[in-house]
């Protein structure tokens, strides 16, 4: 089992050493070999500039060393990632696909308040908040040459987007309407999931874990039902995207989310303002505040 688990690793490493090479050699080649890019070919804005406008120099120096960092994320930065994961494994295609996680536009929606922290978050601040939650991990020196490069990155990933507050309303409210069921969600896993992302969720050479000891911990975005089901419905199975409804989709999110993952202790802090949306796996101290004192309103989404 040891043994059999290290060669997986060693494998999974290779792999992504490939996939990492060929995304910085010959990304743009492998970009137009599938079909779901032929179709950014149709709506280039969406999917963010072509890789032709990185500029020379200097710039476009660090632009290609942020991609790189965020798609060898573990291997460049081993003292910040303490799971299986890297960037792109939700922020898909580098980040240009146009689903939940695209990174296009990203850098002209912060500053941005947000009520998981009631803060206004600065871009730094919500990359972090990756790397200590869906990477399990540490966050960079906001000042450091990896936090530069990162953010020149999604700098470039948004030029010609206008800076403007993020779009009003809430895109995880069509999940409230839904109940999920996890025995449901079970067998859609073993017939669409397990194949790539292992029979006991922990992850193979081709797909990260979902869920044990190196997945994202509790505090992250996909932790929450709504969040990974959006992204499951839009993206998973990897290789025949959309095919799943919206009720598998969910079934098979809350059937991961009720697995282990490791803790985020500082999560008692989040949604300081006692607003943390339903489908929360966790109890935080402004809730227990609320449900001590005057009764909690009805979150208001
Ligand atoms: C386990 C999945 C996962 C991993 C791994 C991950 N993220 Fe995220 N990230 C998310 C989710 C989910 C969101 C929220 C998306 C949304 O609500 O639109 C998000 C949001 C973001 C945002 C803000 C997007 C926006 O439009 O406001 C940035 C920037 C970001 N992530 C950067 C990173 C970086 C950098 C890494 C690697 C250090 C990383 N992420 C790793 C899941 C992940
Ligand atoms: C053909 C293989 C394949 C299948 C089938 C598949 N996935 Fe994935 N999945 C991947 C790959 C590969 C990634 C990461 C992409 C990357 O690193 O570029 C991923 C990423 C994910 C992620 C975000 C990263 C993480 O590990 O937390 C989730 C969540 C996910 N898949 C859920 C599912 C679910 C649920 C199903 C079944 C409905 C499914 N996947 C089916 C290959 C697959």
């Amino acid at each position: 089992m040891g043994s059999e688990h290290r060669v997986l690793r060693r494998r999974s490493r290779i792999v992504r050493v490939v996939l990492v090479g060929l995304s910085l050699l010959g990304g743009c080649a492998r970009e137009r070999a599938t079909a779901r890019d032929r179709s950014a070919a149709a709506a280039p804005a969406l999917h963010g500039p072509a890789d032709a406008l990185i500029p020379p120099g200097p710039l476009g120096a660090a632009i290609q060393r942020g991609r790189a960092l965020l798609v060898a994320t573990r291997d460049s930065l081993p003292t910040h990632v303490g799971n299986d994961l890297r960037c792109v494994s939700c922020h898909l295609d580098a980040g240009r696909r146009q689903a939940l996680g695209s990174w296009v536009g990203v850098y002209a929606r912060y500053p941005q308040y947000r009520p998981r922290s009631a803060t206004v978050e600065t871009i730094e601040y919500r990359v972090n908040d990756c790397f200590r939650r869906s990477m399990n991990g540490t966050p960079l020196a906001v000042d450091g040459v990896e936090m530069r490069d990162i953010l020149a990155y999604l700098w470039f990933l948004s030029r010609d987007v206008p800076i403007e507050p993020p779009p009003p309303g809430n895109r995880l409210q069509k999940w409230a309407g839904l109940t999920a069921d996890t025995t449901a969600g079970a067998a859609v896993y073993a017939a669409s999931c397990a194949q790539c992302h292992g029979p006991a969720g922990q992850g193979t050479a081709v797909a990260p874990p979902l869920w044990g000891p190196k997945s994202y911990n509790i505090g992250a975005g996909m932790a929450r039902v709504r969040t990974a089901a959006a992204f499951i419905r839009e993206n998973m199975p990897f290789d025949q995207p959309g095919t799943l409804t919206d009720e598998r989709a969910f079934d098979v999110a809350a059937y991961i989310s009720a697995h282990p993952r490791p803790d985020f202790p500082d999560k008692i802090h989040d949604w300081p303002n006692g607003d943390a949306p339903p489908d929360v796996a966790y109890p935080t101290l402004a809730a227990q505040r609320k449900s001590r004192g005057a009764p909690a309103k009805a979150h208001a989404p």
